[in-house]
């Protein structure tokens, strides 16, 4: 039977663990056989009989392991070794937290609510959690903060303070880093969630960043689920000289996609900045080659036709004009930047021919699914006058018959600017209007240098404040950030105004974390949280099957006619699933 939902993930990101981790695993079980014994102690230290601690399969996941503690008189903490490059002394000078994830069965609740006890010393000196798990049934992670210890054991031992009782735990390891997050454990990525979801996490990216097996790479691709070229898919990278493409960058970037099933979306056909020089000038309305309207009209159109079609079918969404708004507008109507050649020399109606010929070239090469955007930026809030702007001309080239499907919110903006109020507004009128907003360039900068409180609090509340956008609205599926940490960003400051979602030294930030526990809370609620194997989550029992539009596909069936269902979201027997 074709395995349900989500298990191809699972697979995808079991991946090795690299060297430049500052975390370390002190047992996932992976080694482990079925029936693995560890020892377990009581508090004072001495070996326990009545208890064990025996590898079995995962309970929510069978076709992993975990280790399976039943306790008996007394409370029983399990020994595990630390790993090899671990002496006993260095866990605290090195790590300062532990985290590990408990199950606690249904059939056995004597372990929730039970202090979670970490044993790094002399017997007796614990780390103690003022809670343990609290809930039956599913897997619940838990970080201590280690400490406290003054003569360190080579092992450590651990559990749950509980006598007569069940639980299992896997997954456990030191960590050195502030914050929780380890991107081999898929269920700790947005992309895991957003992938549930079916909505679009994207990065920007230069080929140079895509290996499989760097830190950088891994980065990319266990966290995100869509990519765009930074640069590689520009005029200047594409056309370099007349009618003469060079698709090798946007090609590199597409061919990692392919390898870790991400998504790519083309940026940019039409803009102002980065032409190649056989056109003219960059930011300037110069035309230097004395191009007639009619052979730049040519120009555009051969262009836009080699690059889409060379690329079609496989693009989700292609920023087809770029930038062409000038800057401190009114809001009444919209004004064109003046230093582009496209409008000095063709005048506004390059922005209507962009559109026809990339629609056009797409449907031509059988890609009618791809999305057609109007890109811009400082045009977020609906009370700025330029956001207006691009709402009337989008609104305009759509009641032309132009083959708009939206426009992009580039967002380069500050956390003490950005509105979040505000953008959500627009995306009311983008919404009325029929058009798609999505935020295609994100960096929210700090104050320079950022403080500690937007560092820890204010940015995540950004960030997870446009994932709230793109989860409730559906004209909005997409959300790209501009760089992959903030030792890869354009802005000039980015070493101090730290505006993205991972360290230069690429540790998640705290941005990062609200990012994936908004798109959790998200898929949690729509119920697509879970991983399921062959098992019909519903059992034997007919269910009917609607679209995500709502649209019953089916009544009454059973798993066969799901599992054969072309791969999507749906609502089935009334759980939001996706099926892959
Ligand atoms: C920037 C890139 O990040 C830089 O590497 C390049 O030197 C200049 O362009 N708006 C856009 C992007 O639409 O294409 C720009 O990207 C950033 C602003």
């Amino acid at each position: 039977m074709r395995k349900l939902l989500l298990l191809s993930f699972v697979i995808l990101f079991t991946l090795a663990a690299i060297a430049k981790d500052k975390i370390v695993y002190i047992e996932k079980f992976d080694n482990s056989s079925v029936g693995d014994v560890f020892k377990v102690f009581d508090i004072e230290g001495d070996e326990l009989t009545d208890a064990s601690a025996v590898v079995e399969a995962d309970p929510a996941s069978p076709s992993s392991l975990c280790l399976h503690v039943k306790t008996g008189s007394k409370a029983a903490f399990v020994e595990f070794q630390n790993p090899g490059n671990i002496s006993g002394s260095t866990v605290l000078k090195t790590y300062e937290r532990i985290y590990m994830q408990f199950y606690v069965p249904e059939s056995n609740t004597a372990a929730l609510n039970r202090n979670v006890v970490v044993i790094l010393g002399a017997n007796s000196q614990t780390v103690n959690a003022a809670s343990g798990v609290n809930e039956a049934g599913k897997w619940i992670p838990t970080t201590q903060t280690l400490g406290k210890a003054s003569s360190i054991r080579k092992t450590v031992r651990i559990g749950l303070n509980v006598k007569e009782g069940e639980y299992y735990v896997k997954l456990i390891r030191y960590l050195t880093t502030d914050f929780g997050y380890d991107y081999n454990d898929p269920t700790q990525t947005a992309r895991y969630y957003a992938d549930q979801l079916g909505l679009n996490f994207g990065v920007c990216v230069s080929p140079g960043q895509l290996n499989d097996n760097s830190r950088m790479g891994q980065t990319i691709w266990r966290n995100f689920n869509m990519m765009v070229g930074e640069n590689a898919m520009k005029m200047d990278a594409t056309e370099p000289n007349q009618n003469g493409f060079n698709f090798s960058q946007g090609d590199a970037i597409l061919s990692f996609a392919e390898k870790h099933d991400m998504k790519v979306r083309g940026h940019t056909l039409c803009w102002h900045s980065q032409i190649p020089s056989w056109i003219g000038n960059s930011n300037s309305a110069d035309n230097p080659k004395g191009w007639t309207k009619k052979q730049l009209l040519d120009i555009l159109k051969n262009h836009i036709y080699g690059v889409v079609k060379h690329y079609a079918g496989k693009i989700v969404e292609w920023d087809v004009v770029n930038e062409c708004l000038a800057d401190g507008q009114s809001g009444n109507g919209y004004v064109l930047r003046s230093n582009s050649i496209w409008r000095s020399v063709i005048g506004e109606e390059f922005i209507d021919s962009a559109f026809v010929w990339a629609r056009r070239a797409a449907d031509e090469a059988g890609d009618y699914d791809v999305k057609l955007y109007l890109n811009d930026y400082s045009v977020d809030a609906w009370s700025g006058g330029k956001t207006k702007a691009l709402y009337n001309l989008a609104v305009r080239l759509k009641n032309s018959g132009v083959p708009i499907d939206g426009v992009g919110m580039q967002t380069h903006t500050q956390i003490n600017n950005y509105n979040l109020s505000g953008v959500k507004e627009s995306l009311e009128k983008f919404k009325a209007a029929g058009l798609n907003c999505i935020f295609t360039e994100i960096d929210i900068e700090g104050s320079n240098p950022i403080s500690t409180t937007q560092l820890k609090t204010t940015q995540g509340e950004k960030y997870a404040g446009i994932v709230d956008f793109v989860c409730s609205y559906e004209i909005s599926p997409t959300m790209v950030v501009w760089g992959i940490s903030d030792g890869n960003s354009w802005l000039s400051n980015a070493a101090t105004t730290k505006p993205l979602l991972f360290t230069a030294d690429m540790e998640a930030k705290p941005a990062y974390l609200a990012v994936v526990n908004k798109f959790k809370e998200y898929a949690e609620k729509a119920g697509v949280g879970q991983v399921y194997s062959d098992e019909s989550p519903w059992g034997e029992s007919a269910v009917d099957v609607y679209n995500i539009t709502g649209q019953k596909i089916a009544s009454g069936v059973t798993i066969d006619f799901i599992d054969n269902l072309p791969e999507g979201l749906y609502i089935v027997g009334g759980r939001k699933l996706y099926v892959k």
